[in-house]
């Protein structure tokens, strides 16, 4: 499972060999795919031209799992091996779950999800394409546009959202853009058709209807950004090298991950990708728990266009496909640089078959610039730490946009969350001297436009254990009178929240806001309840309507923060299933209870909001956006942690 990929040979560096049983928290590999897959069809009708969605480990309970480890670093748990199985049946129409047990060969549950539409399947996004260029209608369409090769024309199916007619209540329906290039180094999305879509039946597998909106000519210029068509490239760049002789000073044990003082587990899912498990920091020979599980739990990308289709386009990248099988296998020096260790990953086809992403998840680490530093000026002797970070990393690509999402762990006990968004804008056609309020005209006759993303991140916090509180801070200023003569006191206005309808927040930078993830049954020897707050980086929310489709199946995007109280099954926060919901589900839904969340067991679901007005110089391939936020220790410690951190070896300080 473990790849050694290095600049230089890594034969002894110690983590080839038997790797360890399975651990509880370990992503299936594909033997256990295979024999749940398997257990299924032998115990239960599972028609033979079912398509798999996904077949993903079913997390034990949290009392299942040590955490933090009773013994040692590497916790090997004698626990029942379960599975996740999400399939659809194009016959029935219909979406089943089901939970297999492979430590006793048994299917726990089987049943239909009445309405739900699993998200897509690659299998289905791909057959889609086929049956769009084999109908007539979208042939003609074609052809009316001067088009005569159909083998230049490019089809990307898109979950219809809620948008689809009352005839066609019911069917499980995906609809498409189509994309003209010349040659195959192109850019895909420089010649947008505009005008003409198919609304696919994905069960039948056949194209409902063709709709044809008139013809835009297609922009004229190619778009390419490939090195050889871009023109003479710079060759003024001298080589800098990441050189590691020993070694990184990490560890891998198969999912496990052992760096400076941080402990964690990986996994993996379809829907999610990357996730964490059991979080912890050693502290003085005790390994604290920071968070149970974190992943992210949606992707919505909405676009502001109000016109007819354009308007339908509306992403969720999760919830309607899911970012773990879109996931890339890594190159190294190009993703990730220096000495790296990849993990593959394993995943479901659509029949159910293993494969396998080689080189799925980056682990390295990076010089991170100044950890801390005095000059006292009396001595005249100063003291200065470099800032080393663990980075755990994965890249999706999600038609035209690629999502790079990295876990940086600290020395100083702060764990950072970053997107790198890059990839290609999503275009369309614009008539010769025009342009348009909803997007930026990025090449002649080209619209990039204007859309947000927005990342539900789920933190399944467990700070010093799993009963915490949150605390909503604001710093504010204090009534200038007798207490505040001058007028200069301001004070953090600390505001636990207690229940889900106070836990509904957003960003506020002007007052510093931050939300406290605290303890409140400990107290550090300073006696403070050991705490980690999240600290929000530029956040945006939902600009549609609170009435419109799109607001009501995203709910979560209006708000910058929801916490409730944890419970197994509540992992998505637009619902199970998102694709073609009318809304309504996840966090809206769970939190009309309005439960308690005052010290017990808590998530918080933290939604990131971007907004991407296109510059021109996103075109023709888009240079790296970055978004994110801070989870630092804030009363965990009693002083800072990173004070052992030694002088770098090396340095005249
Ligand atoms: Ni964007």
């Amino acid at each position: 499972m473990v790849s050694h990929h290095a600049t230089k040979d890594s034969g002894s560096d110690g983590m080839a060999g038997k790797l360890p049983a399975r651990h509880a928290l370990d992503p299936l590999d594909a033997g256990e795919i295979a024999r749940a897959v398997q257990i299924l069809r032998q115990q239960r009708p599972v028609p033979t031209d079912a398509r798999f969605v996904s077949v993903t480990l079913h997390e034990p309970p949290k009392d299942q799992v040590a955490f933090p480890a009773s013994e040692g670093r590497d916790p090997i748990a004698e626990v029942s091996r379960e599975a996740d199985v999400v399939l659809r049946d194009p016959r029935q129409r219909a979406t089943f779950e089901a939970v297999v047990s492979l430590t006793a060969c048994s299917v726990l549950s089987w049943r239909t999800i009445p309405g739900a539409q699993a998200p897509l399947t690659p299998g289905e996004i791909g057959d889609c394409a086929v049956v769009t260029m084999a109908d007539a209608r979208i042939l003609a369409g074609l052809e009316r546009r001067g088009i005569a090769d159909p083998g230049r024309v490019r089809v990307e199916p898109w979950g219809i959202g809620a948008f689809s007619g009352p005839e066609e209540a019911g069917r499980r329906l995906a609809w498409t853009l189509l994309f003209y290039r010349d040659q195959a180094d192109d850019n895909p999305y420089a010649k947008p058709i505009h005008g003409l879509h198919a609304i696919v039946d994905l069960d039948d597998m056949a194209v409902l209807r063709v709709e044809d909106l008139g013809t835009v000519p297609l922009p004229p210029e190619a778009g390419a950004y490939v090195s050889d068509r871009v023109g003479p490239l710079r060759d003024d760049l001298r080589p800098l090298e990441i050189i590691q002789p020993e070694g990184p000073s990490f560890d891998v044990r198969g999912w496990e991950i052992c760096w400076q003082r941080w402990r964690l587990r990986l996994g993996f899912t379809a829907r999610e990708g990357l996730v964490l498990h059991t979080v912890g920091y050693e502290d003085h020979g005790e390994v604290r728990p920071v968070m149970w599980r974190a992943s992210v739990a949606e992707l919505f990308i909405p676009y502001a266009d109000p016109r007819p289709f354009y308007a339908w386009r509306n992403a969720f990248d999760i919830g309607e496909v899911g970012i773990g099988i879109l996931t890339n296998s890594l190159e190294l020096g190009c993703d990730c640089l220096g000495e790296v260790r990849y993990l593959d990953v394993d995943l479901a086809d659509g029949s159910g078959a293993p494969y396998k992403i080689p080189q799925a998840i980056c682990l390295h680490e990076e010089d991170a610039g100044l950890l801390w530093k005095h000059f006292d000026a009396t001595s005249g002797s100063t003291e200065v730490r470099r800032s080393r970070r663990l980075v755990i990393s994965f890249i999706i690509t999600a038609d035209n946009y690629e999502y790079a999402f990295y876990w940086y762990f600290y020395q100083d006990g702060m764990i950072e969350f970053e997107v790198k968004l890059t990839g290609i804008v999503m275009t369309c056609a614009l008539p010769p001297g025009e342009a348009s309020d909803f997007g930026t005209v990025v090449a002649p006759q080209t619209l990039a436009s204007h859309h947000q993303h927005f990342f539900s991140v789920r933190l399944d916090m467990a700070v010093d254990g799993l009963r915490n509180t949150v605390y909503e801070v604001d710093a504010e200023a204090v009534a200038m009178g007798p207490g505040n003569p001058l007028g200069n006191a301001f004070q953090p206005v600390r505001r636990p929240l207690r229940r889900e309808s106070e836990a509904q927040r957003v960003v506020d930078p002007s007052r510093g806001r931050y939300w406290l993830v605290a303890n409140p049954g400990k107290r550090t020897q300073l006696g403070h309840e050991p705490a980690y707050k999240l600290v929000p980086g530029p956040s945006v929310l939902a600009f549609s309507h609170p009435t419109s489709s799109v607001t009501r199946r995203a709910t979560f995007a209006t708000k910058n923060l929801w916490v409730t109280p944890f419970h197994a099954a509540e992992r998505f926060p637009a619902g199970d299933y998102p694709n073609q919901h009318p809304g309504g589900a996840g966090l809206p839904a769970w939190t009309k209870a309005d439960r308690p969340i005052e010290d017990t067991d808590i998530v918080l679901w933290y939604t990131l909001g971007n907004l991407h007005i296109a510059r021109p110089e996103d075109w023709p391939v888009m240079p790296v956006e970055r978004v994110g936020f801070m989870l630092k220790p804030a009363g965990f410690f009693d002083q800072n942690p990173a004070l052992d951190v030694a002088p770098a070896s090396s340095s005249h300080c």
